[in-house]
């Protein structure tokens, strides 16, 4: 097992009726600003749970904070904190709002200009403005992590960046808010989580056996109750089920003690920032193709997530790690995904070659856990995606 060190000062409140705690949660004399999406908050009773709670506080709210957050938008709610001299944030939404806010939390007392934190992958350690968070989407971790997604407008770059002054204080994660999300928010969320474990999971053999029995059992837990809970999104022991699945997924925990893959993610965020697919999507169509063409390297752990999650009898290495490539895009389509970027834009020859560009003027010569994943590799993953 590789040495590690496990820090995670998240307060997770879980549970129906959580929001109620918010006043437990936040200092009584902090001057707060409430981030929240595109309005869905209004319309499932999340706001109006959070603004009893809060009664008593001095609030500022700001909306807009997209999908994929946008660096120009959030720059607007660091103006509004040093305009208003607030100094406490509350995320509610999904990932891309607490992202957001993880942003606007480092950029607020930066010194230099805050696209630095983007551009240069300026990790931070400290200085930030304190927030929480009450998560309506389960999908991405984010409220239990420290890392961040954020996309550049101007240059259609999708960056993250992170460090362990960018945890939340505490989030809040009632699984009953997921009754209102839309079907596709609910397929996405499962196999973002299940992209996340494979991640940390599909690499090679190692010595960490703990950590591959976790990640095992996240997988098929999200297999199991995925398809239903995508119909069912109010059944309690679905929805809790899903969503703690999510946070245990990228809560840092799977992750220590063993090698980590990500390039599915840094590829699929090209994706993203150039055609808006959506996140859960793009690691659909690239996660299969990059098993695919990085075999020889990933075979031996395919085999056994086939053998373990997936109960492929196969004895032989290439045969079973074949299958679990297999079963993986059958569970995929099952959950809604589209697997071709063909199936979202027209207009995607020329895909391979920008993403190999961008990369190699990024000076990423070889992600993945062996930094094998070459640009060559990264050409033909996309060119199969296509
Ligand atoms: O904006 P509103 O109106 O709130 O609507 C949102 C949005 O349109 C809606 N929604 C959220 N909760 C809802 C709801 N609609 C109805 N009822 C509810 N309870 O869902 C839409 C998508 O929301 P978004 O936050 O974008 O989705 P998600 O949570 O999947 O976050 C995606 C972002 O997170 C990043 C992604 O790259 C992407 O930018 N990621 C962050 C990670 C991290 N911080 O660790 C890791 C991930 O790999 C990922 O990269
Ligand atoms: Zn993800």
């Amino acid at each position: 097992m590789l040495n590690f060190e496990l820090y995670n000062p998240v307060n997770m409140v879980f549970g129906k009726g959580q929001i109620a705690k918010l006043s437990k949660l936040i200092p009584q004399n902090a001057k707060v600003l409430l981030a929240y999406g595109g309005g869905s908050i209004f319309k499932n009773g999340v706001h109006a749970q959070v603004a009893e709670a809060l009664k008593g506080y001095e609030v500022t709210e700001f909306g807009g904070i997209e999908p994929n957050p946008r660096y120009e938008t959030l720059m607007k709610a660091v103006t509004l904190i040093r305009e208003k001299k607030l100094d406490y944030i509350l995320a509610v939404g999904g990932g891309s709002v607490i992202d957001g806010v993880k942003f606007i939390s480092a950029a607020v007392n930066f010194e230099g200009d805050p696209v630095d934190i983007l551009v240069k992958r300026i990790r931070i350690e400290n200085n930030t403005m304190p927030f929480g968070t009450v998560l309506t989407l389960p999908a991405t971790g984010s409220e239990m992590n420290s890392g961040a997604v954020v996309t550049i407008d101007k240059t259609q770059e999708k960056l993250s960046f992170g460090g362990p002054a960018v945890f939340p204080q505490f989030s809040i994660c009632d699984p009953t808010v997921i009754s209102s999300l839309p079907k596709r928010q609910l397929q996405n969320g499962v196999i973002d989580a299940y992209t996340h474990v494979m991640e940390q999971y599909l690499t090679y053999p190692h010595d960490a056996l703990l950590q591959d029995r976790f990640a095992e059992s996240i997988l098929q837990t999200l297999i199991e109750i995925g398809p239903d809970v995508v119909e069912n999104p109010t059944d309690y022991k679905l929805a809790s089920n899903f969503m703690w699945s999510c946070t245990m997924a990228l809560n840092g925990l799977i992750q220590k003690g063993v090698p980590t893959d990500w390039a599915t993610h840094m590829i699929g965020h090209e994706l993203t920032a150039l055609y808006e697919i959506d996140h859960a999507r793009t690691l659909a169509i690239i996660g299969p193709n990059l098993y695919r063409v990085m075999f020889d390297s990933k075979k031996e752990k395919l085999a056994q997530y086939g053998k373990r999650v997936w109960g492929i009898t196969a004895t032989n290495v290439d045969g079973a790690a074949t299958q679990a490539i297999e079963k993986t895009v059958q569970f995929f389509h099952t959950m809604g995904m589209e697997t071709k970027i063909s199936n979202y834009t027209a207009d995607y020859e020329k895909t391979a070659d920008f993403i190999v560009k961008r990369f190699e003027e990024r000076g990423w010569k070889g992600l993945g856990e062996r930094q094998n994943v070459t640009p060559e590799k990264v050409k033909a993953i996309v060119e199969m995606s296509y």
